[in-house]
């Protein structure tokens, strides 16, 4: 049985739109290590790591953040699964305020840890320009740079390499992996690259996709 000590576990969860998504997944995530969820364009990685952030509900199965099962799954009581999960959408959504201002938006952020990330992530010359005005590969940096600085047991970064240049590549990660030893990390990724190289699990999506017996 999953303890209090468990961030995140999932036991046979499955989820279908119109087509199924994925089915009868289980895993216990543990407290550190990064795990990198692989699958091609439309195979349902987005879908499974907003289940497993507690951002929508499985059709069956149990997610359970911290030891108990997540029920509530309205907007209002969000903020309670974010003091556990800190997430990087796939497609960065930045408000039309600064990048300084941005980084300032989410809670419990460290704030050396912050400047730490603005400096590895090139952002500090940009903090003062609107965030709707930087680049795609910027704006990919700069959430990431709000999804990392949080103080949270879990650390979900959906595509943390799309957009980003070689060099950036190398930079998101390194501090992945430099994560992934203090917490869990769970990021995707489309194929074979530097994620699932520096992965200490690869989790592949199409091996989710036969209906339940
Ligand atoms: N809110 C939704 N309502 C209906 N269908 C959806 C919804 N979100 C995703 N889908 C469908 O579920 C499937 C999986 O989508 P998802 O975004 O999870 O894939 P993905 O593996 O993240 O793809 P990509 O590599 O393009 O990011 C797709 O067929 C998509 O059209
Ligand atoms: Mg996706």
């Amino acid at each position: 049985m999953a303890g209090k000590s468990v961030v995140l576990s999932v036991d046979g969860i499955s989820k279908r739109y119109r087509d199924l998504v994925f089915s009868n997944f289980t895993w216990e995530f543990p407290n550190s290590g990064m795990f990198v969820i692989k699958g091609p364009n439309g195979s349902g990685k987005s879908t499974l790591l907003r289940v497993l952030a507690c951002m929508e509900p499985p059709d069956s199965g149990e997610v359970r953040l911290m030891g108990e099962v997540v029920r509530d799954y309205r907007a209002k009581v969000y903020h309670k699964y974010a003091r556990v999960i800190s997430f990087s959408f796939q497609e960065p959504a930045l408000l039309p305020i600064s990048v300084e201002r941005n980084l300032q938006v989410p809670t419990l952020v460290d704030e050396g840890r912050l400047e730490e990330v603005i400096d590895a992530l090139g952002l500090r010359k940009l903090l003062k320009s609107k965030a709707t005005k930087i680049s795609g590969g910027e704006k990919k940096r700069t959430d990431l740079a709000r999804a990392l600085s949080r103080k949270t047991p879990a650390l979900l970064a959906d595509e943390p390499l799309s957009f980003l240049d070689p060099e950036y590549v190398e930079v998101v990660t390194s501090l992945l992996r430099e994560e992934a030893k203090q917490r869990l990390v769970i990021a995707t990724t489309t194929g074979s690259d530097q994620l699932t190289d520096a992965a200490d699990t690869v989790i592949d999506i199409m091996d989710y996709k036969r209906a339940r017996q």
